[in-house]
């Protein structure tokens, strides 16, 4: 693969060897007060660390889109003040880090769904940023290769309808199956797998990620058995068309009636809850006031 055709980390901190002394620091900085029932706890700092991943932003141009070994914090952008993956510190890092459960799920199940029977490998958790890089949602796509073959490739932003993909799809998929083909094919280690890619608006196809192929994978517009078991994946266009036999598959949301939500938004916080901190829904605000006065006045008789 072509380096300037990797749109992947550049940057990479093994966090195992500190753990142990962040522990320690974290233990160190908790301050008992002589008020039993108060206690006061000073964040935990790392100052080497901290310089150590600036050094890296820096490097990568101060914008970057951080993860750990396997996830990214998608479902946490909602807690950042801007709104985005986009960080420019280690502070926006452990906020988006600490929001989110596809974080913790590294952290704590990582080998969920593993079929096999040997015990769970030691992990070395690194932090991987990546240069920040303003991707369009509908140039992004998911392949989904299995023994070396590319059967199936879907839109990846599957809850929009993005006209451009449906007029260029004969494009869209022939560059994705031929940089494929010259990049990708025989190349990883295993051969099943899913690839992410991005076409960018001059048809240049790079890669994103690389996942496993199985249920931890979302499966976006296909179906895991179909996937698994090859049945489906024509269309009544092309099944029977020699011609078409090594052409994979492609699907992309043909509507807009199919609009859905996007699927993160269960991960954020209750609406009520964000409408009443920006006072976006005046009603909504006025309904809390009066019920904290009803409360307070209640109260206030109780006493
Ligand atoms: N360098 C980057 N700059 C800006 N946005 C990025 C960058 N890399 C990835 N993204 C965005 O973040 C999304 C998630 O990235 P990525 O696929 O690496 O995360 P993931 O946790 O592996 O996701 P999944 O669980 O779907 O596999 C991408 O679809 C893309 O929109
Ligand atoms: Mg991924």
């Amino acid at each position: 693969m072509k380096k300037e055709q990797y749109l992947e980390v550049t940057t990479t901190h093994k966090q195992s060897s500190t753990n142990t002394a962040d522990c320690e620091e974290e233990e160190e900085d908790i301050q008992w007060s002589d008020d039993e029932t108060t206690t006061t706890v000073t964040a935990p700092e790392f100052p080497e660390f901290n310089s150590k991943v600036q050094e890296a932003i820096n490097f990568l141009g101060g914008n970057v889109f951080p993860k750990l070994n396997w996830s990214a914090p998608r479902d946490a952008n909602w807690i950042a003040l801007n709104n985005s993956l986009q960080c420019q510190n280690l502070r926006d890092i452990f906020l988006l880090f600490k929001s989110s459960d596809f974080i913790a799920h590294d952290f704590t199940q990582p080998f969920l769904q593993c079929s096999d029977d040997s015990p769970d490998p030691e992990i070395s958790y690194e932090l991987v940023l990546r240069k920040w890089s303003e991707l369009i949602p509908g140039g992004e796509f998911r392949c989904f290769v299995k023994e070396n073959k590319l059967i199936g490739i879907s839109q990846r932003d599957y809850t929009q309808y993005y006209q451009h993909i449906y007029k260029q799809k004969d494009d869209i998929c022939s560059s994705i199956l031929d940089f494929f083909e010259e990049h990708v094919q025989y190349k990883f280690l295993d051969e099943d797998f899913v690839l992410d890619v991005y076409r960018d608006s001059w048809g240049k196809v790079w890669v994103i990620d690389l996942n496993p192929f199985g249920a931890v994978t979302d499966s976006l517009l296909y179906t895991w058995e179909e996937l698994t078991s090859g049945h489906n994946l024509m269309t009544d266009e092309t099944e029977g068309d020699p011609a078409q036999q090594d052409v994979p598959a492609f699907r992309h949301t043909t509507s807009e009636v199919t609009v859905q939500p996007s699927p993160c938004l269960s991960y954020r916080i209750p609406r009520d809850f964000v409408d009443l901190s920006t006072g976006e829904d005046a009603y909504k605000l006025i309904d809390f006031l009066k019920l904290q006065k009803s409360q307070q006045e209640e109260s206030d008789e109780d006493a």
